[in-house]
């Protein structure tokens, strides 16, 4: 199967304002990346644990946990090393409103749960790409790296919700994500977070 391009996949690019806003805070960017660096662990570990008899979401899950915890420790390593402090922030409404899309029964609610896990790894190889030629060389390298593994989570995600879903309405379901998904990102935000919107 061709998957769609991460730039046609999504429903519009990240904002300029938000680039912006992002190169202002790098301190609240990187802890929100760390956080959702872990939360991208744990929601795979989640969904090993859910669908255990789904032996190629385990195979694949269980590589990305892994994967996203090394990440997770990438991020620690660069705040240490930037002396930024481990202080709690809170989670963007970003993750939590594409979540509210996910049909509650099975077999739908599984192929909903990929998806969406598509949108946000696609979301964040756009928003690491938008970043990176604004980067100092330590961060710029680092970025330019997790934009590659983004893009395999990306496919790895679409390719799991069209093996469990059923095609016509993995389909659909991709057109009321990618509207959510956009208006998420277009919108004004209140906070500044990696996957805010645009910044109030
Ligand atoms: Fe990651
Ligand atoms: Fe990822």
């Amino acid at each position: 199967m061709n998957l769609p391009e991460i730039h046609e996949f999504l429903g519009c690019p990240t904002p300029a304002a938000w680039v912006t806003a992002a190169l202002a805070d790098q301190e609240t960017l990187l802890i929100d990346h760390k956080n959702n660096e872990f939360k991208a662990a744990s929601t795979a570990m989640a969904l090993m644990a859910k669908y255990s008899t789904h032996l190629d979401l385990i195979n694949f899950m269980s590589r990305l946990a892994r994967e996203e915890l090394v990440h997770h420790e990438q991020v620690l390593r660069i705040m240490k090393r930037r002396r930024i402090d481990l202080i709690p922030v809170s989670a963007s409404r970003y993750a939590s409103g594409l979540r509210k899309l996910v049909r509650s029964h099975e077999p739908q609610k599984l192929a909903d749960t990929l998806v969406v896990g598509a949108f946000i790894e696609a979301r964040s190889c756009e928003r690491f790409e938008a970043l990176v030629p604004h980067l100092d060389e330590e961060l710029g390298k680092f970025y330019g790296g997790l934009l590659k593994s983004e893009s395999r989570h990306y496919q790895g995600y679409l390719k799991l919700a069209y093996q469990y879903g059923e095609t016509q309405d993995v389909d659909r379901t991709i057109q009321k994500v990618r509207a959510a998904e956009r208006e998420l990102i277009e919108s004004t935000d209140v906070e500044f977070r990696f996957h805010s919107g645009v910044p109030a």
